[in-house]
């Protein structure tokens, strides 16, 4: 059983991590999609939600035989990957800015823990340069973001956003 677990903050989930999942789910058995609770980070989205988002949207791609699953994480990743039998941890680079951190955190998670590779994807042209946080600011200052993330999480981020409105201005 070849499983992988692709660990991030998914606030919230855009096609750029469906693409990442999808390419995987051709190398991988199963996929441990593993949200970090992360309240440092301020964000959009409350764990809950971002899971309950992912459940949502991760049946609508093709995954094979593949399994996905997923799960909130905190902590050292690689102590959590050992704990559940996981020695593959699936990372997506889309630019070269991306590069230096994630081999960064991949040469630090391989010394905490050599058991443990890290393998990365790159995203299809037409994502590479989408991100939560650049959805949320454009999405925040009034731009579109059809085609970045699934409807149902533009949905939700209006909701959201109508909320801190109302929240904002009484
Ligand atoms: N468009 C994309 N193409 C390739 N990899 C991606 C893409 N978006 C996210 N990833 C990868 O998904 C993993 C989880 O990332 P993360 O949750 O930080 O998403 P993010 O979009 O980078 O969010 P943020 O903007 O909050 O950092 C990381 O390996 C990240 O590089
Ligand atoms: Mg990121």
């Amino acid at each position: 059983m070849r499983r992988a677990i692709f660990p991030g903050s998914f606030d919230p989930i855009t096609n750029g991590h469906l693409d990442i999942i999808a390419r995987g789910s051709k190398l991988f058995d199963e996929i441990v999609i593993a949200v970090l609770n992360n309240p440092e980070k301020n964000p959009m989205f409350t764990v809950e939600e971002r899971i309950d988002m992912l459940n949502k949207v991760l049946p609508a791609i093709e995954t094979g035989n593949c399994v996905l699953t997923v799960e909130d994480f905190q902590g050292l990743l690689v102590e959590y990957a050992i704990k559940r039998e996981i020695y593959a941890i699936l990372r997506g680079i889309r630019a070269v800015s991306d590069y230096e951190y994630e081999l960064q955190m991949a040469l630090m998670n391989r010394r905490l823990e050599p058991r443990v590779e890290t393998v990365f994807l790159m995203s299809g042209e037409a994502f590479s340069y989408i991100s939560s946080r650049l959805v949320k600011q454009v999405f925040g200052l009034g731009g579109t973001i059809d085609g970045f993330v699934p409807s149902l999480v533009e949905a939700k981020m209006r909701e959201k956003l109508g909320h801190t409105e109302r929240m904002k201005y009484g």
